[in-house]
Order: C-alpha cells, then structure tokens, then sequence
C-alpha cells in the first residue's frame, strides 16, 4: 500500500477565470486514524461550481479555503482502516475528503453505501448533492403544477438534467436551456424534456418564446446574466423562481447589472434563494423519490469522468466554461464496483 497522499492545494486565489498555476499538486505522508476515525482512498471526487466561490476569499455561506489548504469536495472513497465501529475495511462512504488520494476523517460523519442501491459514483450527483439540490428546490420553491411550463438553465448538467425530469414526473412541461446543439439534443431525445433553447445561438428571447408558447410558470436559476433577462420577459402570473446558482458570475471581478425587476413585481413572482445544505431533513424522502425513479429509467443521468488527480484543475476550468457534459467526477482511484 502507498504511504502517502496526493493532494491538490489551492497555491493562489484566482482574479476572474481560474489558472492552472492557482493549484498545486503536493504529497504528504499517509495519515493514521484515531478512535472514532477512519482511512479512505478516494475513488471518486465531485467536482461543482460552488468550489469556485470556496477559493476566491469573499464573503459567502461557508468557509474558505485558504492558500497552502487542500480544495474542498464531496468525495466517495473505500475505507482502507477503520477505528470506528459502524464501518469496516472494504465500505464505500460518502464523505468530505477534498482533492486528495487519501485521507482520515470521523466516521460519524459518513454515510455507507449500499452497492446493491445504484453505482457508488451516483452519491455525488443524481442521488447526491446535485440531485438533492433538484429535488427541494424545484418541489419546494417552484411548486410545478401539472400543465404549467418549468424552464431551467444549464439543463444538461447535474442539476438542471434532474429538475426537468422531475418536472416531467409532476406533469410540467420541461423546457432546457443550454450551451451547446449536442446538449440541448441529449436533454430532449435522451432526457425526454419538451424543448430546449442553445442559448449560444442568438435570438435568445425569440427562441424561449416559440419554446414556451404559454409562458414560463417556473423558472429554474442556475446561470444569471442574459438567460435571466430573456426569461423575465416571458414570466406569467404568479411565477417562482428557485434561485439555485448563478454560475455566469462566479468569475466576474466588479458587480454585474442586475436584470430589471419589474416584471417580478407586475406578474407578483417569488424568487427565493435556496443552499441546498439547509434541507437536509429532506434525505429521506430525496433518496426514496429519486433512487425509485432513478431504478425506473425515470430519471435518467450522463457523468463526465476524468481519470486522475492531477487532472482536476484543467477539469475544474472546463466547468466554469461549460466544457463538462453530465455530472463532472475526478476518477482519483480504482473502483472495483464497475
Ligand atoms: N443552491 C445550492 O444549494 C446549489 C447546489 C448545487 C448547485 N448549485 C448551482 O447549480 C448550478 C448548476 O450546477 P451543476 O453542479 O449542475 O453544474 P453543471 O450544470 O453540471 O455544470 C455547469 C454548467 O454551467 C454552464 N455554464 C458554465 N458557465 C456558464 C456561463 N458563463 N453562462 C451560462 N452557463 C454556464 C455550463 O453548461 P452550458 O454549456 O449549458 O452553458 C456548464 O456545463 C450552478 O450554478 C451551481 O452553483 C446550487
């Protein structure tokens, strides 16, 4: 067995888009675990846009990393030793250990996977965090009603893929918005969504309109900018708005120019930001909706799988510019499960 760990360090807090130069890659000696711990060799490690605003130092909901500090992540990894009592060698957990080959961490705050459930490498998007992410604030905040049209951006990716489905599910009509003809292809043929706008193709408005001959009931937020503009000028009566991310401003330097609001105010629409960490009381019911649809060929889902370590910083770039196709993971180990 190796005696150390990989790990992936921010060296400098990015200014606007991230550089390779920003991260470092470093070794330290492998840790042992104490009472109550356990050592995991990841497997698979999530990369998502929220990293971004991790390193860059502002002020946010969580902490930051701090130069010199392994980056933060999801990860799920194979437990190698364990000194804790609900958890022996050869589980697979869903834990927090970061851009790193290995790592010791409290067994308490793990959860075990069942192999028998879905692939292990699904705790991380459609039956994870991004899915959960869906989950809450589309049936939460968007509340869809059978007949109403839901649109949501970045409709290819971890969370968009699984709010049009579920929209679909709840009798919604789904419409995507997304970079590229081979995404909005995928999202309608292969993720079965009504329609799909390339938002890099002009005429944004024009082609959201014919999209959503009857309005848009709820709009699902995950990109900010021009998206944001066009939908608010089709917005109906008493729509909602899931505020889930705004990724085209996550590299941004100055305060970008808002949308105007008026609409929001004429059509007495609810935007409401959500973090979905807040609505971990909902789990239960997550993990049983979605990992039934999910065993049904309800909810379909795409990863985009990276092989190694080191190449989750050029990965990490690729997603802040839309590169990624499905649900982005760093295979950082072997996984025997596949
Ligand atoms: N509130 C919460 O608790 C919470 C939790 C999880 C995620 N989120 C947010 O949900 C959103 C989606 O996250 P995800 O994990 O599902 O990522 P993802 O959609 O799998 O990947 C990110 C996608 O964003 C799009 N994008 C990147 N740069 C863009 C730009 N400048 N303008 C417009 N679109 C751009 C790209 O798709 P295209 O090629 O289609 O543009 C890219 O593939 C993000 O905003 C994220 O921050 C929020």
């Amino acid at each position: 067995m190796t005696t150390v760990s990989r790990q992936i360090v921010l060296r400098s807090r990015p200014v606007g888009m991230p550089k390779p130069g920003d991260f470092e890659l470093v070794e330290s000696p492998l840790p042992s675990p104490k009472d109550g711990e356990v050592l995991c060799r990841t497997v698979y490690l999530s990369l998502d846009p929220y990293m971004r605003g991790r390193i860059s130092g502002a002020r946010s909901y969580a902490q930051s990393v701090e130069p010199g500090q392994v980056i933060v992540g999801g990860t799920v990894g194979e437990v190698l030793e364990s000194r804790h009592a609900g958890l022996g060698r050869g589980d697979f957990v869903l834990g927090y250990d970061g851009w790193q080959s290995h790592a010791v961490s409290k067994g308490a705050g793990l959860r075990r996977l069942d192999l028998k459930q879905a692939p292990i490498s699904t705790a991380l998007g459609v039956l994870g965090m991004p899915g959960m992410t869906a989950y809450v604030g589309l049936l939460d905040i968007g509340r869809p009603r059978a007949g109403e049209t839901v649109v949501v951006s970045a409709a290819s990716g971890a969370v968009g893929s699984a709010v049009g489905q579920i929209a679909k599910i709840k009798g919604a009509r789904a419409v995507g918005v997304a970079g590229s003809q081979d995404k909005c292809d995928y999202v309608v043929r292969e993720l079965g969504f009504d329609a799909c706008v390339n938002y890099k193709k002009g005429d944004l408005l024009g082609a959201l309109r014919d999209a959503c001959p009857k309005g848009i009931d709820v709009y699902f937020e995950n990109v900010g900018g021009d998206v944001l503009r066009a939908v608010m000028q089709l917005l109906n009566q008493n729509a909602r708005i899931p505020l889930c991310g705004l990724i085209s401003e996550y590299n941004a330097t100055d305060i970008t120019p808002g949308p105007n609001l008026r609409p929001l105010l004429f059509n007495r629409a609810l935007i409401q930001g959500f973090i979905v960490s807040d609505h971990m009381a909902r789990m239960g019911e997550f993990l049983a909706d979605c990992g039934g649809w999910l065993r049904e060929g309800r909810l379909k889902h795409r990863e985009d799988i990276v092989v190694g370590l080191e190449k989750a910083p050029e990965a990490f770039i690729g997603l802040l510019q839309g590169k990624n196709f499905g649900k982005l993971l760093v295979r950082v180990g072997e996984d025997p499960t596949r």
